[in-house]
């Protein structure tokens, strides 16, 4: 009987090479279309980056860099010769914190935590106000680049009286209330960040990526390859000047065209803040993977063929698994999966016997490739439609630095959707190299360029 429950399973999560290819092809007229003035589904959010970082930026600049997990502030010093320092505080974003009915708490919370970062950095103060770049990772449209308007909240944030309205001042007045002799000069993405950090480091970066609580890219597009720019564009700014684009195409296919998406899916969809948002994130990202394990569990559970007579109280809690459930799991090196065994006795109070176990694992596997082979076809996209050959993807994120197997698994949907001859990783053309937290950086050398134009009057 499991058996059958494991091959349904398979047959349910796996994503073979020709549909790879078929969600690519879509994926590239999405693209294009948020490009366009009409709009689509991705929004393709211009950052109003407009130069690649020469590497000869230099100077002390801070970072506020809001993530899917943690905030960071980081005093980034760049050292004019491709190279940068960082020093770096992390604080957990408090699970509360995403759903609290105060717009305020949020931003006391940042400027409380930049507050004590700077009395330490700075014990003896400034001579001039810091610049300050703040990644600010959720859609954000913005006319300049010290603006972000939030056009959504995602990955189960959902704080009320933010979306529309710009954030910048919002921090700012957090800011001034406590005298800190900080000048927040940019806004941007954690992609774009990441793109801009590796940039910096490395010419041949062609986008940055996250593959974390959420998933979602950025990369360079020609200031004339983007129609809805026309007659929003400064005079100064050429049709060959490369804009950074944060795609958000987390939002990938949210008409429901071409992802083969499964019962859980849609369930996960149904009871989320912002049904019908982001499709493609909530079928690939780490906030939604231990939450389609715990789905599919229930399922079998309720078919009567698992865990018969188990107290399913926790199990029946919407998201109790985070991704460090499947992660720990598939990581388990025993034959009998004796450490799977203790994280769910100990964590979700249930006893499984070997066979069960070993469906859960299964479970995990396929929903971890699944979100591997799935989350790069938006990097299959923005290759083919620029018509890069090869190059390299910056990449971040919880379950790109830590999901076992993951990066393997994406390097192989690459391999299926272009054909390459099958070799190690680091052998293919398009390699996905490791940014880790490479966006404070980035948002410190876009800080730089930003202060540039602020001071040339543009
Ligand atoms: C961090 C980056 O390392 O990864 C952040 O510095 C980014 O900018 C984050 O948002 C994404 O990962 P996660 O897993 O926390 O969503
Ligand atoms: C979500 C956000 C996006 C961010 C991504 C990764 O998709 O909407 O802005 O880049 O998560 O953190």
């Amino acid at each position: 009987k499991l058996l059958n429950e494991v091959k349904e399973f398979e047959e349910m999560f796996s994503v073979s090479a020709e549909k790879l290819q078929e969600v690519t092809k879509h994926f590239i007229t999405e693209l294009n279309q948020g490009l366009s003035p009409e709009g689509g589904n991705i929004p393709m959010i211009p950052g109003w980056v407009v130069e690649c970082p020469t590497g000869k930026e230099k100077g002390d600049f801070l970072a506020i860099d809001l993530g899917g997990t943690n905030l960071r502030v980081v005093l980034v010093k760049l050292g004019g010769d491709r190279t940068f320092d960082t020093t770096q505080s992390k604080y957990k974003i408090p699970d509360a914190m995403r759903t609290t009915k105060n717009p305020d708490e949020l931003f006391v919370f940042i400027a409380e935590s930049l507050k004590s970062f700077v009395e330490e950095q700075f014990p003896h103060g400034v001579s001039e106000p810091i610049p300050l770049g703040f990644t600010f990772s959720f859609p954000a449209s913005q006319d300049r680049i010290n603006q972000g308007i939030l056009q959504t909240w995602t990955k189960g944030f959902d704080i009320p009286n933010i979306e529309g309205h710009d954030v910048v001042p919002m921090l700012v007045k957090e800011i001034t209330k406590r005298n800190l002799p900080i000048q927040v000069v940019a806004l941007i993405n954690d992609t774009t960040g990441t793109l801009v950090a590796s940039s910096y480091t490395d010419g041949d970066t062609k986008m940055g990526v996250i593959f974390g609580t959420g998933v979602n890219g950025a990369y360079y597009e020609e200031v004339a390859n983007i129609p809805k720019l026309k007659g929003k564009l400064a005079d100064d700014i050429p049709a060959t000047a490369p804009m950074a684009i944060n795609c958000e195409y987390g939002s990938f296919d949210n008409e429901h065209k071409i992802l083969p998406r499964t019962k859980y899916d849609i369930a996960i969809d149904e009871a989320s803040p912002r049904p019908g948002q982001q499709t493609f994130e909530k079928m690939s990202s780490g906030y939604y993977l231990g939450e389609i394990l715990r789905l599919a569990i229930l399922d079998v559970y309720e078919k009567g063929c698992i865990l018969c007579d188990q107290d399913m109280t926790k199990l029946n809690t919407p998201y109790i698994m985070d991704t460090s459930f499947p992660s720990r799991i598939e990581n388990d090196p025993f034959e009998n999966l004796e450490d799977t065994d203790e994280i769910l006795q100990n964590e979700l109070g249930i006893n499984t016997t070997v066979p069960e176990r070993k469906l859960i694992r299964r479970l995990c596997e396929l929903i971890g490739l699944r979100a591997a082979r799935l989350s790069v076809t938006g990097i299959a996209a923005v290759f083919e439609k620029r018509g890069y050959k090869s190059g390299s993807v910056a990449c971040d994120g919880s379950v790109f630095n830590r999901y076992p197997g993951f990066q393997e698994h994406a390097a192989q949907a690459l391999r299926d959707i272009f054909g390459w001859e099958h070799g190690p990783a680091s052998s293919y053309p398009i390699v996905l190299t490791a940014a880790e937290d490479g966006s404070g950086a980035g948002a410190a050398v876009i800080a730089a360029l930003s202060k540039k134009r602020l001071e040339a009057g543009k």
